[in-house]
């Protein structure tokens, strides 16, 4: 299949193909460490929808989809603490077994403050999948327990991921020209 070109990325980090295996193996390692649990996806949105539609369909255990919304306030901050939900999630998470699905982990903030705030709710566990990890950017210890891609220092975009609410529709993920966001 060709890939659609780009002008403002300068090159493919993982190819349409690439993410699909990598999924695949992903949702089998899920339905086999999950098997016989009340599972909740919980997508934290907007990023991880495209990888959480691929995901849930490789999946071949029953699982109940829901969704988180976040925004953190105080972005330059290094103190934790700094995230508001803007979305909690609708159904009943209690006692069951909970996977918060990210499209990445950057400073670690987010999933932090997020797993914090799921364990306040009394769930049988709360587990982390994220498609790219960017580890050396961590300021908060998080474990992240499946990791689709281990990433490099430099921002990426597509399949879910976004700058500026631009291209998350790419089919693939791609490093974004650094002359795009320092305009
Ligand atoms: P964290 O709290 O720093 O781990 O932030 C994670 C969030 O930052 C992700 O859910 C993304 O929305 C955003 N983010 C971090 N790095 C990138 C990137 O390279 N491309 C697009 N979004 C990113």
């Amino acid at each position: 299949m060709s890939m659609p070109s780009y002008p403002d990325i300068s090159r493919v980090l993982y190819t349409a193909q690439e993410i699909e295996d990598r999924v695949k193996e992903l949702a089998h390692a899920i339905s086999q460490d999950f098997s016989g649990q009340d599972v909740v996806l919980i997508g934290v949105l907007r990023g991880s929808f495209v990888f959480l539609a691929d995901l849930c369909r490789q999946i071949s255990i029953p699982v109940a989809i829901d969704f988180v919304a976040c925004s953190s306030y105080g972005a330059s901050s290094v103190s934790g603490g700094n995230l508001s939900i803007t979305k909690d999630v609708s159904g009943v998470v209690q006692g069951r077994s909970l996977i918060l699905v990210e499209d990445i982990v950057d400073t670690g903030l987010t999933l932090r403050e997020l797993k914090l705030f799921m364990e306040s709710k009394q769930p049988h566990s709360v587990h982390i999948i994220s498609l790219l990890d960017k580890p050396s950017r961590r300021k908060m210890e998080v474990t992240v327990d499946y990791i689709g891609f281990t990433i490099p220092d430099e921002f990426v975009v597509g399949y879910g991921l976004d700058y500026d609410e631009r291209f998350r529709h790419l089919p693939y993920i791609g490093v974004l020209k650094p002359e795009v966001y320092n305009k």
